[in-house]
């Protein structure tokens, strides 16, 4: 299995804060947002991780990720996506990294309170995403279910009401998805949708819809950035990372705090 966290695009609705830095990059409690997707993969024994990167932050990312992890055996590739097209551009960025694996996918802003790893662990084939009840749905990709729990329809944000159930940025394919992003054509919004993939698996009855438990947060605003770190506080899910993280993140400052002593930082 590998891994690919999406951490390009330019946050413009978290301007200026996101003018100097990515938004994947600020901090959600008491650590970079980008540690809670990783945190997914690593938990899940994911190795081999693509982060995908805008241009002009892809220099921050590397000082901060480019070796942390190297005593772990996690290995950490950056790809730099000049424009973003689309969530399953994704998959043909990174062609060549995910090879003849199974890939997870998962979005650079979007922090879970669940544990994924044994579903990630144990998926063969086909596709598996995830789905969770909220009173926003329009603004995220929406599976409807029939009343055995199937999935029956997927679509992306849309503008009548199809169901309460949000796909939230947490997407496990097999190999061929890579063959089936290159078949998306581009949407209204002129993007290639994440969603056009769930329905090329839902058609051939191979998609697999799990619900997620506990919170789910996208922290893509000025208020649900705050609330992000304060859920992460109050509920503790600071608490829920690999100790690997925790190692490498001490490690880290550890080694950042000698440097200030000698004022080289
Ligand atoms: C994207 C996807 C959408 C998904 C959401 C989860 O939307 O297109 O299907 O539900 O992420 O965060 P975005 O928020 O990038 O517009």
């Amino acid at each position: 299995m590998k891994g690919i966290i999406l951490a390009g695009g330019t946050a413009t609705r978290l301007f200026p804060l996101t003018t100097t830095t990515s938004k994947q990059l600020l901090p959600v409690y008491d650590r970079q947002m980008i540690f809670y997707p990783l945190n997914v993969l690593i938990k899940a024994g994911v190795k081999d991780i693509l982060i995908i990167v805008a241009p002009e932050h892809s220099g921050q990312f590397l000082n901060l990720l480019g070796s942390i992890f190297e005593n772990y055996g996690i290995r950490i590739e950056f790809k730099v996506q000049k424009v973003p097209r689309g969530l399953a551009d994704a998959f043909i960025v990174g062609e060549n990294f995910i090879d003849d694996d199974n890939v997870t996918m998962t979005l650079g802003d979007n922090i879970f309170e669940d544990d994924f790893s044994e579903q990630i662990k144990n998926f063969k084939s086909g596709g598996l995403i995830f789905a969770k009840k909220v009173p926003d749905p329009e603004r995220s990709g929406v599976v409807k279910f029939d009343d055995n729990m199937k999935a029956i329809e997927i679509q992306e944000k849309p503008k009548k009401w199809l169901s309460d159930y949000a796909i939230p940025g947490l997407y496990v394919y097999d190999n061929r998805v890579v063959a089936a992003a290159k078949e998306v054509r581009p949407s209204e919004r002129g993007e290639i949708e994440i969603t056009s993939l769930h329905n090329w698996y839902l058609k051939k009855q191979e998609l697999e819809v799990a619900m997620v438990n506990g919170v789910w947060l996208d922290a893509g605003t000025f208020d649900s950035l705050l609330e992000a770190s304060n859920i992460v506080k109050e509920k503790k899910i600071y608490k829920n990372f690999d100790s690997i993280i925790d190692k490498a993140i001490k490690e880290f400052s550890a080694e950042f705090k000698e440097l200030a002593k000698k004022r080289l930082v």
